[in-house]
């Protein structure tokens, strides 16, 4: 990856928002229409509970009108939305039908890289502002409970809906991203996939191993291109597929799992949602000081995998 080009317009978070389904599932209650109980799902996911319901749509706008607010920005500021989604309401135009929600004047696309969703979303909406942009809205937003099976205990369990969006906007110097990294292995789809109207399909067990090393691979090359080492890092914020998973991902990198922000007790795997929602959880509990190294690392079907390094509030020097 090719260093960041000196004099590229840089980028800062300056708001977010979050928006989950008000009916919540417990495992007890999945445990009452199939063969699973508590404690398993506990002990081998780390989910207690997940949120089930809403539209794309209407999560993304809920989260987004959030980070406008945080942001104190009017709709007519925005430059871009970019809505980061495997599970769009419709074939086309789950972004447009946001943006006109919203009140913005601009344009409007849906990212979808799976549960990777998000920081394809991210890493583009920084090129956007080096292009020219002055301020993005990036929403990521899954409603996966339209796409599980609820008759297998493989997937049911561990999926769930939700949103999470950021407002970035563009200062002058370098901004807070240090180093990114995108990757996939199409390969892998097989492992991990979901015909167009279909469900989730998941070699469980595999999507695990393979998980960890696309994690630690994108997360290692994230900090190489970042000039750091994981002795640096302050919050690591990763994907929210399973516990174990990030525990397994955080001991690979040598990062303490403390370090880690987490929310899948509460949320389950919300795919394109689950880093924006355990950064906000992070950021709104006090985690995250100015100056702060943060790295997003994300993993999804596909196989694809992304990663940034962020200096929290800029100030990349
Ligand atoms: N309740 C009770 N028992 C269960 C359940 C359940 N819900 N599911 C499986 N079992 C049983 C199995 O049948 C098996 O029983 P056996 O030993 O008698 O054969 C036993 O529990 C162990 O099953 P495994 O599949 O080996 O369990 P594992 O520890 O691998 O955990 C899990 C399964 C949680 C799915 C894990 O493999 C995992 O998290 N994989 C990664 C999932 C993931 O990250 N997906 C990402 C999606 S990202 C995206 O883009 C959508």
């Amino acid at each position: 990856m090719p260093a960041i080009r000196p004099g590229a317009t840089g980028a800062v978070i300056s708001g977010w928002g979050t928006a989950l389904p008000e009916k919540i599932v417990t495992n007890d209650e999945l445990a009452a229409t199939m063969d699973t109980s508590d404690e398993w799902i506990r002990a081998r996911t780390g989910i207690e509970e997940r949120r089930v319901g809403g539209s794309t749509a209407g999560l993304s706008t809920d989260a987004g009108r959030q980070a406008l607010e945080m942001a104190g920005l009017t709709p007519d500021r925005i430059d871009a939305l970019v809505l980061a989604t495997t599970t769009p309401d419709k074939q086309w135009g789950t972004a447009a039908l946001v943006q006109n929600e919203l009140g913005l004047s601009c344009g409007a696309i849906e990212v979808n890289a799976a549960c990777t969703g998000f920081m394809y979303a991210l890493v583009q909406a920084h090129g956007m502002i080096a292009m020219g942009a002055d301020r993005v809205l990036v929403i990521g937003t899954d409603t996966l409970s339209r796409i599980t099976d609820w008759d297998d205990r493989g997937t049911a369990p561990l999926f769930a809906d939700g949103a999470g969006a950021v407002v970035l906007e563009s200062v002058e110097g370098a901004g807070q991203l240090l180093g990114w990294d995108l990757d996939a292995d199409g390969s892998l789809l097989s492992i991990l996939h979901a015909d167009v109207g279909g469900t989730i399909k998941m070699e469980g067990k595999e999507v695990f191993r393979r998980a960890v090393r696309l994690m630690v691979d994108s997360a290692e090359k994230a900090m190489a291109h970042a000039g750091v080492t994981a002795d640096d890092i302050d919050l690591v914020v990763p994907h929210q597929a399973n516990i174990r998973i990030i525990q397994a991902a955080c001991e690979r990198l040598g990062v303490p799992v403390e370090k880690a922000a987490t929310v899948i007790h509460r949320t389950g795997n919300t795919s394109s949602a689950s880093i924006p929602l355990a950064l906000a959880d992070a950021l709104d509990n006090g985690r995250v000081q100015h100056g702060d190294l943060v790295l997003l690392v994300g993993f999804g079907g596909g196989m694809t995998a992304g990663s940034c390094v962020l200096r929290w509030g800029g100030d990349a020097e």
